[in-house]
C-alpha cells in the first residue's frame, strides 16, 4: 500500500496524471458524435454530466499536482500527509478512467465516424496544446530538474509553437484538384462539380459553336470561396462537347483586399450524354457506399460501358464538414463518372445530418432533392425521402423538419403529369415517407405515372420486392465489407437488371417489360 501511496505521489506520476486529467474534457469534448447513443442508452445529460466531472477533475489534480510539486512543504515523498496521498491516488484512479471513457466514446462514433473526431480535433490542436503548454509552465515548469531536462522541454515546446503558429498563418499543403468533376444532371442543365483539397474558387471552360466560355462559380457576381465548386452549364453546351474545370486557391478573403494562391487546372474531359435516342443505354447504380469509397469502385469496375451514373445516397454516417461531401460525394461520383457522364444523385438520409447538410443541394448546384429529367426516350423521377425517424429523434439534435418536407414533395409530385416515356422511379429509402399517410399517396401517383421499377437502398441488401403493383429493386451497398453495385440497361423492349458483389457474383438477375 505503502509503495503504491508512494507511487501515486511522485512528482513524475503527478505531471503525467496531470496531463491526462486536463486532455480527458478536450478529448471527450472532441468525441461529442458518439455521446447521444450514450445518452439514448442511459439518460439525457449523462454525457454532459461526466464533460463537467472531467473538468472538475482537472482543476482538483492540478491544485493536487501544484502543492505537491511547488510547496516546500512536501517536498520530501515520504513525509507528505495521508490526506495528500489519498486524494493523489484517488484521481490518478479517477484519470485512468475518464481516459478509458473517451477512448470508448471514440469506438461508439464507430470506424466510419471516427474521422470526424479527429476533423474537430484539429482546428482546436494549437489552441489546446498552447494552452496545456502554458498550464504546464506556469505550475510546474520552474520545479523540473535537471536543468539540462527543462532545456530540452523548452527547445521542443518553442519549436512546436513556432510551426504551429506558421501554420496556422500560411498554408502549408500543395494546393490541387482532388478528383474528376462530377457532372449532376439537375433537371434542367449540368452542374459541373468538383473538388479542391482546400478552399478556393472554381471555373469551368469550353467553347460551344466557335465561342469561348469561362464560367465562375458565382453568386451574384462574387465568386464562391469553398472546396467543393460547382457551375451550372446548359445541357446543349456540353453534350458531345471538350471541357476543363479549374480552380485558384484562397488564402485570405477579407472585406478589403485579400491573398489568392497557385491556380490549378484539370485535363479536357470528353462528355457524353445519354440524352440522344440510340442503342440501348446502361446506368450503374451505386447506394450506401457509406465512405467505402475503394470496395464500391472495385465492385463497380467490375463491369464498364456505363452511360451513366445513379447515385442512390449514403455516402457516409453524416455531413459534420465540407470536405466529407468533397471527399464520399463528389470524389466519388467524379471517379465513377470519370468526369465523362452523367450522375443522378438521390439523396440518403444520412446525408440529412450534420450541419453541412443545409448546405449540400447549393454547392452541388441542385435547386432541390426531388426532380423529373429526361432522355430521348425514358424518364427518371428522383424523391427525396429524407430521414427514417420522426423529427424529434434525439440523433437530429432538434435541426429537422422533413415531415413538412415530404408532405410538400408528395404534393409535387402528385402535380406530375404521365409520360409516353418510360419511367422509373429513385428513392433511397424504399418506404418513400415515414409518414403513412403520404406513403400511400406517394405509391398510388406512381402507380398512375405507369413507372416501370423504382429503385432502391437503404437496406443494404440486394433484392426485388412488390409495393403493391410496383416492381422495387434494392441495389445492395456496403454490407460488412461486402458490397454489391447495380447495373440497369434500358433496351428496346424493357429494363435488365444486373446486381453483382464485390467478387463478381450475380445477385439480382431480372428483365422488366415497358407496359404496352
Ligand atoms: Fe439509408
Amino acid at each position: 500500500m505503502k509503495k503504491i501511496l508512494s507511487f501515486v505521489s511522485a512528482r513524475t506520476t503527478l505531471i503525467f496524471t496531470w496531463i491526462f486529467a486536463v486532455m480527458a474534457p478536450w478529448l471527450f469534448y472532441v468525441c461529442r458524435l458518439g455521446h447521444v447513443y450514450i445518452d439514448i442508452v442511459l439518460f439525457d445529460g449523462f454525457c454532459t454530466t461526466v464533460f463537467f466531472i472531467m473538468a472538475i477533475s482537472a482543476v482538483f489534480v492540478s491544485i493536487l499536482a501544484f502543492i505537491r510539486i511547488r510547496s516546500n512543504k512536501y517536498k520530501d515523498t515520504n513525509e507528505l500527509p495521508k490526506w495528500l496521498n489519498v486524494c493523489n491516488a484517488v484521481f490518478f484512479v479517477l484519470t485512468f478512467l475518464f481516459t478509458v471513457v473517451w477512448i470508448a466514446s471514440l469506438s461508439v462514433m464507430g470506424k466510419e465516424s471516427s474521422p470526424v473526431a479527429f476533423r474537430t480535433l484539429l482546428p482546436t490542436l494549437f489552441t489546446g496544446f498552447a494552452i496545456i503548454v502554458g498550464a504546464f509552465f506556469a505550475l510546474f515548469f520552474p520545479a523540473i530538474k535537471p536543468r539540462k531536462i527543462r532545456a530540452g522541454i523548452a527547445a521542443v515546446v518553442i519549436v512546436a509553437l513556432f510551426f504551429g503558429i506558421i501554420g496556422s498563418l500560411y498554408p502549408l499543403s500543395v494546393y490541387k484538384i482532388i478528383s474528376h468533376p462530377m457532372v449532376i444532371d439537375t433537371g434542367k442543365d449540368y452542374s459541373v462539380v468538383f473538388a479542391t483539397n482546400t478552399s478556393g474558387t472554381g471555373y469551368i471552360s469550353y467553347e460551344y459553336e466557335g465561342k469561348s466560355y469561362l464560367v465562375y462559380d458565382e453568386t451574384d457576381g462574387r465568386k464562391v470561396n469553398s472546396r467543393i465548386h460547382s457551375v451550372s452549364v446548359p445541357y446543349e453546351h456540353l453534350d458531345g462537347n471538350v471541357y476543363s474545370v479549374g480552380s485558384t486557391r484562397v488564402i485570405d478573403e477579407l472585406s478589403y483586399g485579400g491573398t489568392n494562391g497557385r491556380t490549378v487546372e484539370s485535363k479536357e474531359y470528353a462528355f457524353r450524354s445519354d440524352k440522344t435516342t440510340g442503342a440501348e443505354k446502361k446506368y450503374l447504380c451505386v447506394s450506401d457506399w457509406h465512405t467505402h469509397n475503394d470496395l464500391a469502385k472495385k465492385t463497380a469496375f467490375l463491369h464498364s460501358g456505363y452511360d451513366g451514373i445513379i447515385l442512390l445516397g449514403d455516402a457516409l454516417p453524416g455531413l459534420q464538414f465540407e470536405e466529407e461531401a468533397a471527399e464520399y460525394i463528389v470524389s466519388f461520383g467524379g471517379e465513377l463518372s470519370g468526369g465523362t457522364l452523367p450522375v443522378y444523385y438521390v439523396r440518403g438520409n444520412h446525408e440529412t445530418r450534420g450541419s453541412y447538410a443545409t448546405s449540400l443541394s447549393e454547392r452541388l448546384g441542385l435547386d432541390g432533392f426531388y426532380y423529373v429529367t429526361e432522355t430521348d426516350e425514358y424518364r427518371f423521377v428522383i424523391l427525396d425521402s429524407a430521414e427514417d425517424k420522426a423529427d424529434d429523434h434525439p440523433e437530429y439534435g432538434g435541426m429537422t423538419d422533413y415531415s413538412a418536407h415530404r408532405a410538400e414533395m408528395v404534393e409535387w409530385l402528385e402535380g406530375l403529369a404521365p409520360s409516353e416515356k418510360p419511367t422509373v422511379v429513385f428513392s433511397h429509402d424504399p418506404k418513400i415517407c415515414l409518414e403513412e399517410d403520404l406513403q400511400k399517396r406517394a405509391f398510388e401517383k406512381i402507380e398512375s405515372l405507369n413507372a416501370v421499377l423504382m429503385v432502391s437502398g437503404h437496406t443494404h441488401t440486394s433484392e426485388l420486392r412488390k409495393e403493391g403493383e410496383l416492381d422495387v429493386l434494392i441495389d445492395g451497398g456496403h454490407d460488412k465489407g461486402k458490397f454489391v453495385a447495380t447495373l440497369l440497361t434500358f433496351g428496346a423492349d424493357g429494363i435488365e437488371v444486373l446486381s453483382w458483389d464485390e467478387e463478381g457474383n450475380v445477385t439480382v438477375s431480372h428483365t422488366f417489360l415497358y407496359a404496352e
